[in-house]
């Protein structure tokens, strides 16, 4: 673009923002327009006059039948159509990766020993607003009484679930001499995914769940607790943190969210000198703006249908296997590194397992959550929802953000008017999935930033 075109742009926007808005509105956030009743009931039909608020013990233990049925449908299905010449995974996952991963679910995938192996962390079912909430709890064994066992409660996504924590669990749960501390991980599975029970009316969106979640880590004694997440379990802690900054001692994401007129100002200014907003050698992850919006547009697609025609969608992703692993596989290769978008294999296995990957869509299979996942888009994307305002406030307790490559990136200068508390910032290798793909790496990064909370909270008492 040339310079003169820039300029104008970037003065229109700025200019048509300030008219739309009024200076006020843009430099401080918005009230919370929305009250949030704890006891909002989500259930099927009217609330029953008495909760149960046990929490029971969950082992998975599918019928015989319904794997039966899925190898029928793996043997049935109709031929996959052919990638166009020299495509690999452009137009969407490739068939000839597709096929090979299909077979391999047909034939060498072993429920058995998935289910016993999914089965390995202590898991739990509890009644949370009219809807069973599902979620696994891991305590640190042989924890010697001078160390600390800090409550951690770690959200994941879509299209994730509570396998991709399987790896990094022993990570945060297993203490080591250089340490005071070490975690008890509380993981759920968002209501409408996996083995939580979905909502039957509408409105459960980001804010809403985050309401649930806090009444979770209550339920189970924690006052207060740390939490951490990624994808949808970032923008729902991070509702979370804001809505009860008294019982979140710290939060610690891989996907920070800053969505804020502001924001778009200063992105839009950062064209004429993007060192203002953004580090030097991270300049072309923001820039040049165009292209990076249209890279958003042309990847991004899912997302616009599960935010609005969620059960259209759903009807043919939930009913075919094929069709539910092409769906959510195709998010695990260009969402762990876009630049294998030009590989046939997808660069899945750099990373993951077939069998690591079918964990997952196993637990969308055999819940049939495909739709109800979706809708958590429709919810929270809803203007009903946006307007609520809660994810424009800034967060007050302490933070920790870890950016990984080829994740969502949010550039320095635009964190603090969300993230103004935030004691520390990490830059990684790795893609959208971390705790999945790095396991190792984000652990780490989750027990540094807690460090820095600890070391915060005693200041502030003292
Ligand atoms: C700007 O903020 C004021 C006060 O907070 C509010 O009354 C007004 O509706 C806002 N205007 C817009 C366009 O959002
Ligand atoms: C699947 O795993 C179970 C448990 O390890 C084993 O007993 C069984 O033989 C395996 N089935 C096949 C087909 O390999």
């Amino acid at each position: 673009m040339g310079v003169i075109i820039k300029i104008s742009v970037v003065l229109l926007s700025v200019f048509l923002a300030l008219l739309g808005l009024g200076f006020h509105n843009i430099t401080s956030p918005p009230a919370i327009t929305a009250s949030f009743n704890r006891n909002q009931y989500w259930g099927p039909g009217k609330e029953p006059q008495k909760q149960d608020d046990s929490v029971r013990k969950f082992k998975l233990d599918v019928p015989d039948n319904v794997i039966q049925d899925l190898k029928q449908r793996l043997s049935n299905m109709r031929p996959l159509t052919p990638p166009l010449e020299g495509i690999q995974q452009q137009y969407g996952i490739n068939s000839n990766l597709l096929k090979e991963i299909l077979e391999f679910w047909r034939t060498k995938y072993n429920w058995t020993e998935r289910q016993e192996y999914l089965n390995k962390y202590p898991q739990y079912k509890t009644n949370i607003q009219g809807l069973d909430i599902h979620f696994l709890h891991v305590k640190p064994q042989n924890v010697p009484k001078t160390k600390k066992i800090l409550p951690l409660m770690i959200l994941h996504g879509w299209p994730g679930s509570v396998r991709e924590f399987y790896e990094i669990i022993p990570h945060l749960t297993t203490q080591s001499d250089d340490r005071d501390f070490v975690f008890e991980v509380i993981a759920p599975h968002i209501p409408g995914y996996g083995f939580s029970q979905a909502a039957a009316k509408p409105g459960l969106g980001a804010n809403q769940i985050a309401v649930i979640m806090n009444n979770l880590m209550q339920r189970l004694g924690f006052k207060q607790y740390y939490c951490q997440g990624g994808d949808f379990g970032a923008i729902i802690l991070q509702s979370l943190t804001i809505l009860y900054p008294n019982n979140v001692l710290g939060y610690h994401t891989n996907m920070a969210y800053v969505s804020t007129p502001l924001a778009n100002i200063k992105t839009a200014l950062g064209m004429l000198y993007p060192g203002w907003i953004v580090r030097k050698d991270h300049q072309d992850r923001v820039y040049p703006l165009w292209d990076k919006f249209m890279h958003r547009i042309r990847e991004t697609g899912y997302l616009h249908l599960q935010a609005t025609k969620p059960d259209t969608l759903g009807v043919g992703v939930g009913d075919s296997p094929a069709g539910l692993a092409a769906y959510i596989l195709e998010k695990f290769t260009t969402g762990t590194n876009i630049q294998w978008q030009t590989r046939e294999d997808g660069g899945l296995l750099e990373k993951f397992t077939y069998t690591n990957l079918l964990d997952n869509v196993m637990i969308y299979w055999i819940s049939n959550s495909a739709t109800t996942s979706f809708r958590l888009y429709a919810e929270s994307f809803s203007t009903a929802h946006t307007g609520q305002n809660v994810l424009r406030q800034p967060i007050k307790v302490p933070t920790a953000v870890a950016r990984f490559r080829w994740d969502f990136y949010v550039a320095d200068g635009l964190l603090g008017e969300i993230y103004p508390n935030n004691l520390q910032l990490s830059d990684f290798d790795g893609g959208h999935f971390a705790a999945f793909e790095v396991p190792e790496v984000l652990a780490q990064d989750i027990f540094n930033a807690v460090e820095k909370f600890l070391v915060y909270q005693s200041n502030v008492q003292q």
